[in-house]
């Protein structure tokens, strides 16, 4: 794949808010995704279709939705973990659908309640009826704990690579987005993966996504491995660095988007971000939070505009 289109699936309103007990109000929640896609953002996961007693934080994911249905050149991504969460996402009117599930079948059992192969079962057929019913419509899976789980610990590449396959195979997905939980990937992680998907996914590399938590301040070496890969889709990132799994003890924010745009730029891949009004678009959510900004590209832009007196909002 050429190096000019590195897609980046912004996963801050949902994966970065998740885990937010404190709640962002939902006018807050709308103005960042606003935000993000003036900054140049064209594919933002908005929200999930969860149950609202497992995650609180995405109540209200059906008005992020219909109040942001003016986005017509975003593509707006809803996580959909059942055929409950897929009826209201259609109604909401999700642009793409995400589901997931995860190599650990412990973490699989913590976050869904269920197990691979009724899932896997339960999958084929939400994805045969969407297909039915909007044959274009992007679908992706993401599966998660691809290193490790916080339950059982290493997760070998083979064990990705045959879910993967079955979910390209059996379920019928084309685009996979492969995460790293709880960030504990190195590059040689990464390696190993990458290798074991080059040698036996079955399915189309170039809709390979992958998914770093900058846990332990390795997401952005991780992703320049990746890079010397050469096919694959994309990274997914969240503004700030907001992020952490409600499911996996300890695991913290998301590869910051603002550090993942500053990277491509200076490597010469162009991104279509504004990164100056990307460190912007997360301040009314931290200030929410009572949280500081403190993604290294996002401190440095926010300060360099203070040095120079720029302080222009988008
Ligand atoms: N949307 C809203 N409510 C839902 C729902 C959905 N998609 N799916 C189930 N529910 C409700 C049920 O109606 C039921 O409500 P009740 O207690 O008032 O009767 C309750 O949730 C439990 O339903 P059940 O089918 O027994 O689900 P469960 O307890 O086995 O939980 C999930 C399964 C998938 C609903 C739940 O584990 C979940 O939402 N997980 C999401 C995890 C997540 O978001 N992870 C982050 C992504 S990494
Ligand atoms: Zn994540």
């Amino acid at each position: 794949m050429s190096r000019d289109s590195i897609r980046i699936v912004e996963v801050g309103p949902r994966d970065g808010l998740q885990n937010e007990r404190t709640g962002v109000p939902l006018e807050v929640r709308i103005q960042f995704i606003r935000d993000l896609a003036r900054a140049g953002l064209t594919e933002i996961e908005l929200g999930s279709f969860v149950s609202p007693k497992a995650v609180p934080a995405m109540a209200d994911s059906e008005a992020v939705f219909t109040q942001t249905a003016d986005l017509t050149r975003v593509r707006r991504w809803g996580l959909v973990p059942n055929p409950r969460g897929q009826e209201r996402a259609e109604r909401a009117g999700v642009d793409a659908y995400a589901f997931f599930t995860a190599a650990s079948p412990d973490f699989l059992r913590e976050n869904l309640r269920t197990d691979l192969e009724t899932q896997i079962t339960e999958l084929r057929e939400m994805v045969q009826s969407l297909r039915a019913t909007r044959p274009e419509v992007p679908i992706a899976a993401y599966i998660s704990t691809v290193v490790a789980c916080p339950f059982r610990g290493a997760v070998a590449p083979g064990t990705v690579v045959a879910l993967a396959n079955r979910l390209h195979m059996e379920v019928g997905i084309e685009e996979l987005s492969l995460g790293d939980t709880i960030g504990v990937a190195s590059p040689r992680d990464v390696d190993q993966l990458a290798r074991a998907m080059a040698d036996d996914y079955a399915g189309p590399l170039s809709q390979v996504r992958w998914h770093f938590h900058d846990t332990r301040g390795t997401a952005i070496a991780n992703v320049a491995r990746v890079m010397e890969w050469g096919s694959f889709a994309g990274f997914d990132a969240s503004a700030a660095g907001l992020g952490g799994c409600p499911f996996a003890p300890g695991a913290t924010g998301n590869l910051a988007t603002e550090d993942l745009v500053y990277f491509l730029e200076r490597e010469g891949v162009s991104t279509g971000v504004n990164l100056g009004w990307l460190a912007q678009a997360s301040l009314p959510v931290l200030m929410a939070l009572g949280r500081r900004p403190t993604a290294k590209a996002q401190v440095a832009e926010l300060a360099m505009r203070a040095g120079s007196g720029d302080t222009r909002k988008p």
